[in-house]
C-alpha cells in the first residue's frame, strides 16, 4: 500500500534504487507555509495540540520536495507536559517548565505519564496517515518519535534549554537514587508513548537523545544509552505483519557508536563528527550491519546550491567508498540520508531543493556503476 517504500527498506538493510532522504525538523520555521499555518494556531503548542495543524504542517515539506518520509509533527516535551510540569514555549527563549523537578519532594510526586493527556498526538498520527493517502495508496511512510528518558531528564529538572544542564548533572552525580527514579518513569512514559504511536499508525520510531553527548564517558552507557536500550525491549518489533524500525540517535555520540550497536536498534543516527564510512566500517567490525542515518552538517545549507550537491554527493562517494552492509548490496543501500542534526530556521528553502535533486541524481548514478 506504500507508493514509496526506500526508507522503510534502507532502515531493514534491503536494497532500494536511490538513497531515501528526509530531514530532522523538516516541517518547522524555515518555511514560509509553516509560518502562516503557525500564525493561524496562535503559537507552537496552538499547532502541535491540534492534530488538524499538525496533519497540515506535517505534509508541508513532502508537498514542497520529494522527501521519503514524513515525521510526525510534534515535540519530545509533550511527555513531561503530560506529567503536569507545565510546558510553555516563549518566543526566542525556547521551551520552559513551570514546575521543574529539583527536591526529592517533587521526584516522589512524579507518575509514568497518562496516554490520555496525550491523545492529540495519537489522533494527530492517524490523522496524518489518512492525509498521506494519494490515489488509494500512501505517499511515504509515517515516523513517530519521543525524546530519550535522559534527555527528557535534562528538561524536566533544568525546567529549560541549557547550556550544560548543570541541576540534571548535578542531581545525576550527587543523588543517582533520584535520577534513577525519574529514569525509570520516563522509561515506562516513552516505551507507552511510542507503543501508542505505533496503534495510531506510525511505521517506524526515532528516540532523540540530544544531550547524550553532555555526559562523561561510563556516565553515557549507564545513563542514557542503559535507559534507551530498556524502552527499545518494550516496544514491539513488529506490529499487524509490519517490521517498525527503531532509529536511535545520541547527538555528539560517534564516539559510543559500537556501544550504541548492542542496544537493539535497527538504525544509527549520526551527527556530522564521523563520516559514515567510518561508521560503516566499525559496525561491519562488530558483526553488526545496523543501517546509518545522516549526516550532513545542516549549516552546508548556507552555501550556494552547485557546493550544497557538491558536499552531498561527497557524502555518497565516502560512503559508497566503504564495503556493502551485506554481500549483494550495493554500499549505498541500509543508509538514509539526512542532516546531523535538525535544519537551522534560517535555511533558505532553495537549499533543500538543490539537497534532495543532489541526493537524487548521484545516489542514482553511483548505484549504476
Ligand atoms: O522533525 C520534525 O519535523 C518533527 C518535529 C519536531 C519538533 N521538535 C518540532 C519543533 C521534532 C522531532 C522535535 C524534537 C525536539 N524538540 C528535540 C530533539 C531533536 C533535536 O532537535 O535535538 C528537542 C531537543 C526539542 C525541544 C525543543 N522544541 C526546543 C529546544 C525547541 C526550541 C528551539 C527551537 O528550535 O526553537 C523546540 C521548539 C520546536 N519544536 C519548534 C519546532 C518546529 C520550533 C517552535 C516554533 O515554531 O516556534
Amino acid at each position: 500500500m506504500l507508493l514509496n517504500d526506500r526508507f522503510l527498506k534502507a532502515c531493514l538493510g534491503e536494497a532500494v534504487d536511490q538513497t531515501p532522504l528526509w530531514l530532522m525538523r523538516q516541517a518547522g520555521r524555515y518555511l514560509p507555509e509553516y509560518n502562516a499555518t503557525r500564525a493561524r494556531a496562535g503559537s507552537f503548542l496552538g499547532l502541535a495540540k491540534n492534530p488538524a495543524y499538525a496533519t497540515e504542517v506535517t505534509l508541508q515539506p513532502l508537498d514542497r520536495y520529494p522527501l521519503d518520509a514524513a515525521i510526525l509533527f510534534s515535540d519530545i516535551l509533550t511527555i513531561p507536559d503530560a506529567m503536569g510540569l507545565g510546558l510553555k514555549f516563549t518566543a526566542g527563549e525556547g521551551p520552559s517548565f513551570e514546575h521543574p523537578l529539583r527536591t526529592e519532594d517533587d521526584v516522589k510526586k512524579l507518575r509514568v505519564a497518562d496516554m490520555d493527556q496525550l491523545k492529540y498526538v495519537f489522533e494527530a498520527v492517524s490523522e496524518i496517515r489518512k492525509a498521506l493517502i494519494q490515489y488509494g495508496k500512501q505517499r511515504v511512510p509515517l515516523i513517530g518519535f519521543s525524546g530519550s528518558p535522559w534527555t527528557l531528564a535534562c528538561y524536566m529538572i533544568d525546567g529549560s534549554s541549557a547550556d550544560d544542564f548543570r541541576h540534571a548533572k548535578t542531581m545525576m552525580f550527587s543523588r543517582p537514587d533520584l535520577m534513577q527514579q525519574i529514569l525509570d518513569i520516563n522509561i515506562q512514559s516513552v516505551a507507552n508513548y511510542l507503543i501508542e504511536q505505533v496503534k495510531a499508525g506510525a511505521q517506524a520510531l526515532m528516540i532523540f537523545d540530544t544531550w547524550g553527548g553532555m555526559l562523561p564517558d561510563g556516565w553515557y552507557q549507564r545513563v542514557s544509552l542503559a535507559a534507551m536500550q530498556k524502552v527499545i525491549a518494550l516496544l514491539p518489533r513488529e506490529y499487524e505483519g509490519q517490521k517498525i524500525p527503531v532509529i536511535m540517535f545520541t547527538k555528539g555520540g560517534a564516539i559510543w557508536l559500537n556501544d550504541m550497536a548492542q542496544i537493539g536498534a535497527d538504525v544509527i543516527a549520526m551527527d556530522w563528527t564521523m563520516s559514515l564510512s567510518r561508521a560503516r566500517k566499525q559496525l561491519l567490525a562488530l558483526n553488526k550491519p545496523l543501517a546509518l542515518q545522516g549526516n550532513l552538517d545542516p549549516l552546508i545549507l548556507f552555501s550556494e546550491p552547485e557546493q550544497i550537491a557538491r558536499q552531498a554527493s561527497l557524502l555518497l562517494d565516502d560512503l559508497a567508498s566503504a564495503p556493502p552492509l551485506k554481500a549483494g548490496l550495493h554500499s549505498l543501500d541500509g543508509h538514509i540520508f539526512n542532516l546531523g542534526h535538525g535544519i537551522s530556521q534560517f535555511t533558505p528553502p532553495e537549499s533543500v531543493t538543490a539537497l534532495s535533486q543532489a541526493v537524487i541524481k548521484h545516489s542514482r548514478s553511483l548505484r549504476s556503476k
